[in-house]
């Protein structure tokens, strides 16, 4: 049986097999291009369609999974680097994206010493923790509950033996590590049945310090960093997390999200109470609302820090992802530079006599301890008065979104005529990734969305996602794969210079008849990012048409003629002549808009049209010529043609159900 014309869906091309995740045939990944727009100031995103279209990946080289399930990961990848480490179960994963070869992936086993474990189910060692250490790579786990630590030097494992702090007795703690220098910082406890109190704790380098357990209430931390000011003395360690609100007042939120400083070179106090303890804690909320709406994003999901590229520790942009009860989400952005000035100038909340000196999170030069009158004050009223907002004049939320975004990386990128963009990669809650760009227009920030990654092949939840700068590729992982996804993907943008300009991508432009990456072309390329009508500056004024397709269809047969949706803020429309048959509007859910033509009758035979029309842009998608049959073949198609039928209308009938509920 001859196979049916391309884009004209015919129905054995409908039956798609889904097997199991370990025996499954390539399938593309897919990319669905969304978009809506929104100014900072409204944060009103207009949902709905732009453009859709499927990414070959190539098969072998951009993916490789892991033959089991891993339930707990920890991914580690250092940029300009084509290796992914991966943590799993009792060992370590080393996946390597060697450019243009297939992947290839190594393991490395890592023992555990079941001995001592009492509970069954966790007497694993789940690797927890990878971190660069010299020529080797640090691997902690949690051993069977008796948290340890190895090295990987020239492909040969050795014991570190047990180190409390460096991985959690259990997978599912919350737990954060972070390393500057020789200094090591962690949240993890160290005894597993007493100390349930998380504490933020300097574990190696300086004197070991930790939080006093009235400071925070239940808290989850979500990232921590070091910031290096001007003098040395200055330097901050700053860290994210989400407590229980303190407020009980039944209107309150139950959690608030926060920001607290710590000064790096802190020594401890000088009384008993205070020689173990951070004497420079101090916590701020963090408020991401839309006043506007009264819409308030309460629960930090996650953190990026996008340093100034002239160094400029105060300008460093720190992305919040925040959502509210419905899990609907807001990316709020705020500067250093306001994280600090709030913790320098600010009062401290329910303390109302005047501040000693020292005022407290001050950081002293020379090691000098902090004075206990400073340490009681701060220690009683930890908060400041003050609350971070967010930067711009509108202290606005960048976007908020009917979606649930759980993770955020963010690119500064610089487009063909070096205008800079900061695109923001963010993970949903249903394994897909958001590419959202960020760019200004005077005072006004645009925002769009612009695409919808479907980065695994077996779609699964997103564990894990690390942004490359240097080879411009998105690492991610779900407890199945691991995936390497380019941040230029051009070639899905299709309808010619019209469809690329209209993607508002600004990794993409038109070259020489082609949407191209700005990486791949040596010279500028033609981009419109910001206009509301990109596509007008094109130099062929229209589109081209949709090449004219023909297909030969016996009287009184079934059939449907399918549009591929490109964008979800168009609506399409199939003609026939002069007659609209099928109209399919913004916010269409299946990819394709498809026309059902039950029984053919003469006057149906002709020209079908499908037409994409957004704004001012206006496209031919697809063009079709349904002929009478000829005799010579008409006996045979009839029949194919009625045993097609059954099996065309059972495909697509789910389609069809799911347009017509969205509708
Ligand atoms: C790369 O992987 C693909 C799919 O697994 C395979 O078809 C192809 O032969 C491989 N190429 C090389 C050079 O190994
Ligand atoms: C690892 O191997 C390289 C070359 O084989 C050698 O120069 C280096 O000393 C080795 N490192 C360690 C820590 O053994
Ligand atoms: C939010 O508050 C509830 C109720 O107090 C608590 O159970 C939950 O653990 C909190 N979540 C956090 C801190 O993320
Ligand atoms: C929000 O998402 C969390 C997990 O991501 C889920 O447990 C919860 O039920 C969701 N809440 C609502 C209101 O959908
Ligand atoms: C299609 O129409 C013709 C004549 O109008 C009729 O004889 C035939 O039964 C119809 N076929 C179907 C499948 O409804």
């Amino acid at each position: 049986m001859t196979p049916p014309p391309p884009g004209c869906a015919s129905l054995g091309a409908q039956s798609t097999r889904v097997p199991g995740p370990l025996a499954r045939p390539w399938l593309p990944l897919r990319l669905l291009l969304l978009l809506w727009t929104a100014a900072a100031t409204q944060g009103h995103p207009k949902s709905g369609p732009r453009i859709s279209a499927v990414w070959k990946g190539r098969a072998g080289q951009d993916w490789v999974d892991f033959g089991l399930s891993e339930p707990h990961i920890v991914l580690f990848h250092e940029p300009g680097s084509s290796a992914v480490w991966v943590g799993g179960r009792g060992k370590v994963y080393l996946f390597d994206f060697p450019e243009g070869k297939n992947a290839s992936v190594r393991t490395v086993n890592i023992g555990s010493t079941k001995g001592s474990c009492l509970d069954k189910r966790d007497c694993e060692n789940y690797i927890t923790l990878l971190e660069r250490q010299g020529e080797g790579l640090l691997i902690c786990g949690t051993n069977a509950r008796r948290p340890s630590c190895w090295r990987l030097v020239n492909g040969t494992v050795e014991s570190l033996g047990e180190k409390r702090g460096y991985a959690p007795f259990s997978p599912d703690e919350n737990s954060l590590v972070l390393f500057d220098g020789d200094e090591v910082y962690s949240t993890i406890r160290k005894q597993e049945y007493n100390g349930k109190i998380p504490r933020f704790r300097r574990i190696q380098g300086e004197i070991e310090l930790y939080t006093s357990d009235t400071v925070m209430q239940n808290p989850q931390f979500i990232k921590a960093t070091i910031v290096h000011q001007d003098q040395a003395y200055d330097d901050k360690i700053y860290y994210f997390f989400r407590e229980d609100n303190p407020d009980k007042n039944p209107e309150a939120p139950l959690n608030v999200s926060r920001v607290a400083q710590l000064c790096r070179g802190d020594q401890g106090g000088e009384s008993s109470l205070s020689v173990s303890k951070w004497n420079t804690f101090l916590k701020a909320m963090l408020v991401c609302s839309d006043a506007s709406t009264n819409k308030n994003f309460n629960r930090l999901q996650d953190v990026f820090l996008l340093p100034d590229p002239n160094g400029q520790w105060r300008d460093t942009r720190v992305y919040g992802v925040f959502s509210n009860p419905w899990n609907y989400s807001a990316v709020c952005v705020y500067s250093l530079g306001d994280i600090d000035k709030v913790f320098r100038t600010s009062s401290l909340k329910g303390y109302h006599a005047s501040l000693p000196n020292p005022r407290p999170g001050k950081c002293l030069p020379d090691r000098q301890p902090i004075p206990t009158d400073t340490f009681q004050v701060a220690d009683s009223h930890p908060e400041v008065a003050q609350r971070v907002e967010p930067m711009g004049p509108s202290k606005a939320p960048l976007f908020h979104s009917k979606y649930h975004y759980q993770k955020v990386v963010v690119h500064r990128m610089q487009a063909s005529r070096g205008e800079t963009f900061h695109v923001l990669y963010l993970t949903t809650d249903r394994g897909t990734i958001h590419k959202v760009v960020e760019s200004r227009e005077g005072e006004r920030s645009l925002v769009f969305n612009i695409m919808e990654i479907q980065p695994f092949h077996h779609p699964a939840a997103i564990q894990a996602m690390s942004l490359d700068t240097e080879r411009r590729k998105l690492y991610v992982s779900s407890q199945w794969e691991v995936s390497q996804v380019p941040l230029d993907l051009c070639e899905v943008y299709s309808g010619g210079c019209h469809g690329c300009l209209m993607a508002r991508d600004p990794y993409c432009g038109w070259d020489q008849g082609r949407c191209v990456s700005i990486y791949s072309s040596p010279g500028p390329v033609l981009q419109s990012i910001n206009p509301d009508e990109p596509h007008t500056e094109c130099p062929n004024p229209k589109p081209d048409s949709a090449p004219l397709q023909k297909v030969s269809l016996a009287p009184n047969s079934r059939y449907y003629l399918s549009c591929p949706v490109e964008s979800r803020h168009a609506t399409y429309s199939w003609r026939h002549e002069q007659n609209v048959e099928q109209s399919c509007e913004p916010g269409h859910q299946s990819p394709n808009c498809i026309l059902f033509i039950e029984n053919l009758t003469a006057r149906q035979y002709g020209h079908y049209r499908c037409e994409a029309q957004e704004g001012s842009y206006f496209r031919e998608a697809q063009h079709w010529e349904l002929l009478p049959e000829d005799g010579a073949t008409a006996e045979h198609l009839l029949g194919r043609a009625r045993a097609l039928a059954t099996s065309l209308w059972l495909g697509v009938l789910p389609t069809l159900a799911l347009g017509l509920l969205v509708h």
